[in-house]
């Protein structure tokens, strides 16, 4: 059994009436209950948080340490700006996948520019929730590569 925290960031918890021609129509509690599910199917004991605060996402990275096996992040629009949640993630040392809902490869040039993905094991994007799902597979298949229990 492994422990993961999916993590979301600023204006997240908008899900389902924010722009949803770019974001769809699917809520955060969709997306939670989707990868509380999901993990469910791969023996991962699923966690969620939300915030639109960048200093309480960073102690929720500095809690996964050593009690999270891995961390699934949408940081929202820090992923663009936050060199300290990027630090966080470094100090933390626990795998993290970063995932949007949209493709930001497709959008403007600002949401190119990923800090996150330097700490990250990779970057799942464009899939809408599915992209969390993802994830989660991600982790599932490098924590077993790891041996990680
Ligand atoms: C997002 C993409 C970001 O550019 C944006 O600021 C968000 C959502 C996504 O999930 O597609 O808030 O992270």
């Amino acid at each position: 059994m492994h422990n993961i925290l999916v993590l979301n960031g600023p204006n997240l918890n908008m899900l389902g009436t924010r722009q949803p021609e770019v974001y769809g129509s699917t809520t955060l509690k969709m997306v939670e209950d989707l990868c509380i599910s999901h993990g469910q199917s791969l023996g991962q004991t699923v966690t969620h948080f939300q915030s639109n605060h960048e200093g309480a996402l960073i102690d929720a990275i500095h809690a996964a340490r050593g009690t999270q096996d891995g961390i699934v992040l949408n940081a929202g629009a820090y992923t663009h700006t936050s060199v300290a949640l990027m630090d966080a993630i470094a100090s933390a040392e626990v795998p993290l996948v970063e995932v949007h809902l949209s493709n930001i490869h497709a959008r403007e040039p600002f949401r190119h520019k990923s800090y996150i993905a330097a700490v990250a094991l990779g970057q799942i994007c464009g899939f809408g929730a599915q992209s969390y799902v993802m994830a989660l597979d991600a982790l599932a298949a490098h924590l077993a590569e790891k041996g990680a229990g």
